[in-house]
């Protein structure tokens, strides 16, 4: 009897289970195809041919458009992907490298084939109009603007001077082979003790990011700092917290530029404070952005970067399977992986040191807990074996130089 009700309840639970995997799918698929053919109808970026044709884009511009209705990320079970996914803005002004060996020449075939040496690196005033407006609405922060507000975003992108020159760090005056050789300096363990302070300085330019302390740890990681790359948080948050480790200031090396990764919306937030010279209202309610820059902060080293880089980055470099499941938009590479990839679009030679490696338990979090050994910490938004794996592959093919310990 007790045997007979163990094999009824069994089959019970199977037929829920089965129902309840068949309902997801089902209205998985009728909620994205809702969404898929309302943005058809009402989105002017809906349209398969728009990307194809200029002609049809002129059309369009005619044409009183309006914001497309605002898609909600937990309306998808995974990452929706557009029929326009995978196109990105190009900048007719990127730099032609000129170096014999810049890691442009590669002939490895996958970074050939995923690489775009004219990706529109930069976001500024005037870039976000209604149509380019419809077109990122479809992708989640930081890789467009999913679930946010038109006038919101478009009043702070409004206020980012637009750079003088696409082009980030200018070829060395006096260099005899025209290559631009940079360092990208990531906060891991792997530099404690590892002497590559003198190596990291001696290249035309330095990348820190988030975290770079550098005084007292000098003979480790140097001391210069070209491009200071952070979004608003890892700016307030790593002042606020690394103060014990001697970080009381962000780099402001004279002629630094400062390059944000607009992560999200208190990022829009924070610029709106810190171009207008006042308190943020949002996320940082009361924080005054400049204030961080210690008087350091010119409008014309200032540069944000472009949402399309940011996606592009992720679809074709480093894409997760995170973004196949249920938390698909909690998902994007790290602030180092969007600094080193800035390199290798910006320079000619680019070593990276302080990144993730297969043995990081070797050593501690972050190269300044130099007495104390931390384990790495995994951040779920985060997909650290990629990264391992994308530095490793990297490396190998000869695009970057890793920095690695045996
Ligand atoms: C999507 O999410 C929003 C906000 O939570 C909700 O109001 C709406 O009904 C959802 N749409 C669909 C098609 O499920
Ligand atoms: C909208 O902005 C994009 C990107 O800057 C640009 O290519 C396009 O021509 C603009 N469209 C209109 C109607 O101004
Ligand atoms: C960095 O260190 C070198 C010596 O190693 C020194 O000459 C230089 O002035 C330092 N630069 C800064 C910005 O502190
Ligand atoms: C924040 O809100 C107040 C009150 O609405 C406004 O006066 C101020 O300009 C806002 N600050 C920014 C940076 O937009
Ligand atoms: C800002 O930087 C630019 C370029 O480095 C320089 O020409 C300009 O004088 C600087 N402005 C201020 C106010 O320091
Ligand atoms: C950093 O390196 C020194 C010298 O090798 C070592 O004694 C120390 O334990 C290291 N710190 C950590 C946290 O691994």
């Amino acid at each position: 009897m007790q045997k007979a009700w163990g094999v009824v309840s069994l089959i019970l639970t199977f037929c829920v289970l089965l129902y309840l995997v068949l309902w997801n799918n089902l209205s998985e698929n009728i909620h994205s195809k809702t969404i898929i053919i309302s943005s058809l109808i009402l989105s002017p970026l809906g349209n398969t041919n728009l990307f194809k044709t200029q002609k049809h884009l002129n059309v369009e511009r005619k044409v009183n458009i309006t914001p497309i209705p605002v898609l909600y990320k937990k309306n998808f079970t995974k990452l929706p992907v557009w029929d326009f996914e995978d196109v990105y803005l190009r900048d007719s002004n990127a730099r032609k490298p000129t170096c014999p060996k810049s890691l442009h020449n590669t002939e490895d075939p996958e970074f050939k084939e995923s690489v775009l040496p004219d990706i529109q690196l930069w976001l500024y005033k005037g870039q976000l109009n209604m149509s380019e407006w419809n077109r990122l609405a479809h992708f989640n922060n930081p890789f467009g603007f999913m679930e946010y507000n038109y006038n919101e975003i478009k009043r702070a992108v409004d206020l980012i001077p637009k750079p003088r020159s696409s082009i980030l760090l200018p070829v060395p005056k006096g260099s005899k082979d025209g290559c631009i050789r940079c360092a990208v300096v990531g906060a891991g363990g792997i530099l404690n003790n590892s002497k590559m302070g003198r190596e990291i300085d001696s290249h035309d330019y330095v990348f820190r990011v988030n975290g770079a302390v550098t005084k007292g740890y000098e003979e480790d990681v140097g001391n210069r700092t070209s491009v200071y790359v952070h979004t608003a948080f890892s700016l307030y948050a790593t002042i606020l917290t690394l103060k014990k480790y001697g970080f009381h200031n962000i780099p402001q090396d004279e002629g630094i530029k400062y390059v944000m990764i607009p992560e999200g919306l208190r990022d829009f937030e924070w610029l709106q404070g810190l171009l207008q010279g006042k308190a943020a209202n949002g996320s940082f309610k009361g924080v005054r952005p400049l204030n961080f820059f210690n008087g350091h902060f010119n409008e014309s080293r200032f540069n944000v970067l472009h949402p399309d880089f940011l996606r592009y980055i992720r679809n074709r470099f480093m894409p997760s399977k995170q973004m196949q499941g249920n938390y698909w938009a909690m998902y994007r590479p790290t602030n180092g992986a969007f600094a080193l990839f800035l390199a290798i679009h910006t320079c000619d030679i680019v070593n990276a040191y302080g990144f993730i490696t297969e043995d990081h338990h070797k050593y501690s979090n972050y190269y300044y807990e130099k007495f104390k050994k931390t384990s790495v910490i995994f951040y779920i938004n985060h997909d650290y074996g990629l990264e391992i794996k994308t530095w490793k592959k990297l490396h190998d093919s000869g695009i970057i130089r890793l920095f690695q310990r045996h």
